[in-house]
């Protein structure tokens, strides 16, 4: 039986128009070839949603949000806004949007792909076998913690990491069931020779990890963290941490794999999920049609399975993805620089709906 969903698509600034237009191509060819109806709704996010509602986040886009079944969200961020007060930056869309749907578990999932291997800058032996998610805790910790203040002409700032103990076991919760779907290792990241809010964070992990003896917890610092993911990554299974630190940490997976246009993320609460690339509206790109879709069309294939329970449907996208890097295929940010016969977005993106036509 085919399902009807809706969804909302937020294509939002820069790159982001060009790789949701990807993602709704590759939702509608499995839409057509499963027997299903997803009725796409587009909203204004971000800089586009400042221009046209003086406001990142309008009301008509965050009800559409609360009452879709998923969120696909491509990108915001425009750098005509760099110096705009907080309330008018386009993030502050994408971060009023998060908390409102309670999104508070972000799966990034990074892997190297068959025939990738040699696109990032790891030797073939270090780089094989990197096949991790980072669960990012998302609606807390330093991104929304009070007070926050800023004063230039006083020269002070301040920003505050708080963590609740119930914040902290749900999404260890997530980390942990992850992990026991993976390989059983849990690598909880943070800084606790120094952070109070770490100290915490340890301890709750530490206890919710008694409900899960299966699965290894083990602890580590963040900065020695960063350093483990370029020189062993394939050790790592599940990395649970904070807001900032998942932030940073899945920019540099996006360079270990061969690309941060290649990063999708599905962002997990108790209502409507929220599905996006790790990447940003990389400005320098827009308009181009030459940004990397992979990123967008794989958080498709999680909207389909963590957002809709299609799993077959989400792998066959997975599959597809796969099939055409291995053939070869390659945007621009995966060529050597100045490489002959990329492919643009749109050229990629056929490559893959082609593939998933053919998957079974
Ligand atoms: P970015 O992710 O936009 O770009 C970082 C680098 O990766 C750039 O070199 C860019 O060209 C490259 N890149 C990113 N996506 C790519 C793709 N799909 N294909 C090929 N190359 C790709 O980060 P930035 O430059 O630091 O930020 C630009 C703007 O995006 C800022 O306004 C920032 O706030 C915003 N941003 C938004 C999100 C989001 O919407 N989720 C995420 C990150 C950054
Ligand atoms: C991301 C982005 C966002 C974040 C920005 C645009 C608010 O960098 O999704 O990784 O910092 O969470
Ligand atoms: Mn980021």
């Amino acid at each position: 039986m085919g399902r009807r969903a809706r969804i909302v698509l937020l294509p939002g600034d820069g790159i982001g128009p060009e790789v949701a237009a990807s993602a709704a191509s590759v939702l509608g060819a499995v839409a057509k070839r499963f027997g299903h109806v997803f009725d796409l709704e587009p909203h204004a996010i971000g800089a586009s949603a400042l221009r046209s509602d003086g406001t990142p986040l309008p009301k008509r886009t965050l009800d559409a949000c609360l009452a879709s079944d998923a969120v696909f969200l491509a990108a915001v961020g425009d750098p005509a806004f760099d110096a705009a007060p907080p309330d008018k930056r386009p993030e502050k869309g994408l971060l009023l949007l998060r908390k409102a749907l309670g999104v508070y578990a972000n799966l990034r999932p990074a892997r190297l792909f068959s025939g990738l291997n040699g696109a990032g800058p790891l030797k073939l032996e270090i780089a094989r076998g990197l096949d991790l998610v980072i669960v990012r805790e998302l609606t807390g910790g330093l991104y929304y913690g009070t007070p926050r203040r800023l004063d230039i002409a006083g020269g002070t700032a301040v920003n505050t990491l708080p963590y609740t103990t119930a914040e902290i076991e749900r999404v260890a919760e997530v980390a942990f069931r992850l992990a026991r779907s993976r390989r059983k290792l849990l690598t909880s990241v943070d800084k606790s020779n120094v952070l109070e809010t770490s100290q915490l964070w340890r301890t709750v992990v530490t206890e919710v990890g008694r409900r899960y003896p299966d699965v290894k917890l083990e602890h580590q610092l963040v900065d020695s963290c960063a350093m483990s993911l370029v020189l062993s990554p394939s050790r790592f299974d599940v990395l649970v941490m904070e807001n900032l630190f998942g932030d940073i940490l899945s920019d540099e997976c996006g360079a270990l794999v061969g690309s941060l246009g290649l990063l999708p993320s599905a962002s997990l609460g108790d209502g409507p999920g929220l599905f996006e690339p790790v990447h940003g509206s990389a400005p320098a790109l827009a308009g181009k049609g030459v940004a990397n879709p992979i990123g967008a069309i794989a958080s498709a294939a999680l909207l389909l399975r963590h957002g809709l329970s299609l799993d077959a449907e989400a792998a066959t996208v997975e599959k597809a993805i796969e099939a055409v890097l291995a053939s070869g295929a390659r945007t621009a940010d995966l060529a050597p620089p100045g490489a002959a016969g990329t492919l643009s977005t749109a050229a990629m993106t056929n490559s893959i709906v082609n593939a998933l036509e053919r998957e079974h």
